[in-house]
């Protein structure tokens, strides 16, 4: 700490408007997020820039804040130079290798988002192991591509073609990662499966004659395999299908958000996707509305050939939060769809899932979602509707919570900096030295975009569109530490409580139409 350093220092004092914490005792972590959202929320004209400032001291009921001592930075840009088209383009050599933060103390950063925690959970098999080269070449059975970092250049290694371009904008998401926090990364390798579902079963490595399971990275995971999970290629752009950098949607489905207020949306459940990948949304499409039955769902099909001939008018994903409800349904694993859902303010009602992301597992039934259920969905959803519409303010609630979830705590800052702490916390687990194989290319922002080609040129587009223009002059947030196995089982035990009690209401709901 810089005391005496006469550098200025700003107290400031919030009191807290109400006892906050009555459940459990609070740790600094949890106060300083609150924070956030107190000062975000309470505030709108007074803006207070919280990443600014740091709990200095906590007294009865009042937190007091006080200015981080910091060093003025200059921002800088680092320019995409491109070849003319006729040369090859290479990756240029003057990169900045490091760069100074204006945050003198990296540990007095914000603590970062609880989802965060999920990070230690899904490297725990090799915790006490560490990662061998051994396991990490095992990966290799069925990984699309391995990414090296070494000396903050990065390289790949292809296995095998990836759906769409998947692996493009992953490895995009990966170089714009470097160009935020140069020389902030370890040297590593990762294996990286681009498809839809988790592959290494946990069963698979119990025993005593065991291996060690093989770290492999992907979009989703599930209760049963081991594979870490990472954010999707489309919070870099979807290119095939036009949706663009999660950046401008956010921003889209604000403004949207602004000018279709809750109240005034229809007030039914909607669903529009593709049914033919899962027969779990071919059971969805059942509760319908028709002559002869209304489960309070307008459900449509997404054709997207259709559309794209079309140039994807109907489907600007900032058009589609015009229902009060919106249904979210796994595909063949976990969907992209989520986050644009969630997005809304709409009530997000979750079919049952069996499959998650990187941040699904911090959210909680009834706060930020309501919870459907997978064997009688029609049923389910026509109570849920009900539900909400005779509790609208609770259910406006549960819209806002869900979108200013994804507004606040799954903005692209974050994005960067889950994927920096995942590869840190990956990087000091490696046993061995990391290498550029043979048949690896070097790749760089300028490699993958100036001559871009391809989708009406959707995809150089997205890539600029995405493009961190420069190094980061903040830290990334503190990683909060693992959960307390207490802590963790209390989470979970409260997920599943939420769940049940709406199944009760749900039943009782039920009996008491039929009694009628
Ligand atoms: C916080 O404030 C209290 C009361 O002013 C003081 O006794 C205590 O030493 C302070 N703690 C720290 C860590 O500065
Ligand atoms: C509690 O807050 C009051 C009002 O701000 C202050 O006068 C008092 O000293 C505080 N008590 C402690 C133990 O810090
Ligand atoms: C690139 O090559 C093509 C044909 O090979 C030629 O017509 C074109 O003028 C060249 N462009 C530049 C910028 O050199
Ligand atoms: C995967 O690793 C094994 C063992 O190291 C090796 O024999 C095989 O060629 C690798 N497969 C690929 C696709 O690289
Ligand atoms: C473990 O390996 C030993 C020696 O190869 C073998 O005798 C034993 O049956 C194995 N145990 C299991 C559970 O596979
Ligand atoms: C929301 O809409 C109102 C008028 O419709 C406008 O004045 C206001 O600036 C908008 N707010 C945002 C955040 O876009
Ligand atoms: C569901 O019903 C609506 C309203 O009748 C209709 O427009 C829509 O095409 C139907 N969806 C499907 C998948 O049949």
């Amino acid at each position: 700490m810089l005391h005496g350093s006469g550098l200025a220092r700003h107290f400031l004092e919030i009191p807290l408007w109400r006892p906050p914490l009555k459940r459990k005792p609070v740790t600094t972590a949890t106060l300083l997020v609150l924070t956030v959202f107190l000062v975000a929320a309470f505030t709108s004209s007074l803006w207070i820039d919280t990443s600014r400032f740091f709990i200095e001291n906590l007294t009865n009921k009042t937190i007091i804040i006080s200015e981080k001592p910091k060093i003025p930075i200059k921002k800088i840009e680092i320019p995409l130079i491109c070849t003319s088209e006729n040369q090859t383009q290479t990756c240029p050599t003057n990169y900045p290798k490091t760069f100074q933060t204006e945050d003198l103390d990296p540990s007095s950063n914000p603590v970062c988002p609880d989802y965060f925690r999920w990070i230690h959970e899904d490297l725990l098999p090799w915790k006490s192991s560490g990662i061998t080269r051994d396991m990490v070449e095992r990966a290799n059975r069925t990984a699309t591509f391995r990414l090296i970092i070494i000396g903050g250049k990065a390289y790949v290694e292809n296995y095998r073609k990836a759906i769409q371009t998947r692996d493009v904008f992953t490895i995009w998401g990966i170089l714009q990662l470097l160009r935020k926090y140069p020389g902030r990364l370890p040297d590593l390798e990762i294996m990286f499966d681009t498809e839809d579902r988790p592959v290494i079963k946990s069963s698979d490595y119990h025993g005593p004659n065991a291996t060690g399971p093989p770290p492999l990275f992907r979009y989703c995971g599930d209760k049963e395999t081991l594979d870490m999970v990472f954010p999707d290629w489309s919070f870099w752009g979807w290119a095939e299908i036009n949706i663009k950098p999660w950046d401008s949607i956010l921003k889209d489905i604000k403004q949207g958000n602004n000018q279709s207020k809750w109240i005034d949306r229809e007030p039914y459940a909607y669903w529009k996707g593709n049914p033919f990948v899962a027969d779990n949304r071919q059971d969805l499409l059942k509760c319908n509305v028709s002559d002869q039955q209304d489960w309070n769902a307008r459900l449509f099909i997404q054709d997207w050939i259709l559309e794209g001939q079309q140039g994807f008018k109907q489907s600007n994903i900032a058009d589609q939060c015009t229902y009060r409800y919106k249904i979210y349904v796994e595909g063949y694993a976990w969907s992209v769809s989520e986050k644009y859902i969630l997005a809304c303010d709409s009530v997000t009602l979750i079919v049952q899932p069996q499959f998650y992301d990187f941040f699904m597992r911090s959210m909680q039934p009834v706060e930020h979602y309501w919870p459907v259920r997978n064997d009688d969905k029609c049923k389910s959803l026509k109570f849920a509707v009900d539900w909400g519409n005779n509790h609208k303010k609770k259910a406006q609630e549960i819209g806002k919570a869900a979108s200013s979830f994804m507004q606040e705590q799954l903005k692209m800052d974050y994005i960067y900096d889950y994927m920096y702490h995942l590869l840190n916390e990956y990087g000091k687990l490696l046993k061995f030295e990391p290498r550029i194989p043979e048949g690896a290319v070097e790749l760089c922002s300028e490699v993958m975009a100036c001559h871009a080609e391809g989708l009406e040129g959707r995809k150089k587009k997205f890539m600029m569109e995405s493009l961190v223009k420069g190094p980061s002059i903040t830290n990334p947030c503190t990683i909060p530490p693992p959960y307390e196995p207490k802590a963790l089982a209390a989470f979970v035990r409260r997920k599943i409580n939420s769940i049940m009690q709406v199944k009760k209401w749900e039943k009782g709901y039920w009996e008491s139409l039929n009694k009628q």
